[in-house]
């Protein structure tokens, strides 16, 4: 069967987006990516696609007069790519239905906290400052909405005595590689139905 071509957005340092192209060169999961997009220059996620031979794509939202056309440019890049599932592995921007409705149920998100506890940009500290006993991380549907779509995973770990954002963060990074990887080949191999707010796994 042929693997999925999966289109990758990133802003950052792209771990997450590692774990993926390692689990698919091992045939862990029924997934590739075959192209990463970033709104940022320089993020490190563009220098380990590049490493792995995958194409790359910096998107400058500078050159666009509107959050729309931006998204318009993404669009076209990844349907020139045929990707049939676009995973966001640190995007730090807000989606609209232009993209959201070109990739219906086609876009998936991980965030660093137990959904719908602590959406936003700072998922792991706010756990940490609200004095949460358990923290982890959410693998969910994307909608309009922020880090609000239907749950496909989740992962969960303890808060510990002395825990800082740095440590925290850090054990569930680990958790987010594991995740991740897991909940695109479920949708990869047609596994995953959306009934409303739930998602059903049939396994
Ligand atoms: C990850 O922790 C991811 O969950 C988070 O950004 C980090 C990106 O790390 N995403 C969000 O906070 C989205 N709201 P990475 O670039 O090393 O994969």
């Amino acid at each position: 069967m042929a693997k999925l071509r999966v289109g990758v957005l990133a802003s950052g340092g792209g771990t997450n987006l590692q774990s993926i192209i390692d689990t698919s060169k091992k045939g862990e999961i029924e997934a590739e990516v075959v192209v990463v997009i970033s709104d940022k220059k320089d993020a490190f996620a563009l220098e380990r696609a590049k490493k792995s031979g995958i194409k790359t794509v910096f998107v400058d939202p500078k050159l666009y007069s509107s959050r729309e056309l931006h998204e318009n440019a993404i669009v076209k890049i990844l349907e020139e790519n045929k990707v049939g599932l676009v995973c966001l592995a640190g995007y730090m921007r807000l989606l609209t239905d232009h993209l959201i409705g070109k990739f219906e149920n086609k876009i998936i998100n991980i965030h660093p906290a137990l959904l719908p506890s602590f959406p936003g940009t700072h998922g792991q500290a706010d756990a940490l400052n609200y004095g949460a006993k358990v923290a982890g991380c959410t693998v969910h549907f994307v909608e309009l909405e922020m880090d609000a779509g239907p749950i496909i995973a989740q992962a969960a770990i303890p808060v510990l005595e002395g825990d800082t954002v740095e440590s925290l963060s850090k054990r569930i990074l680990e958790q987010e590689h594991k995740l991740y990887p897991k909940a695109i080949d479920l949708f990869a191999k047609g596994k995953l139905k959306i009934k409303g707010r739930r998602v059903k796994i049939n396994d």
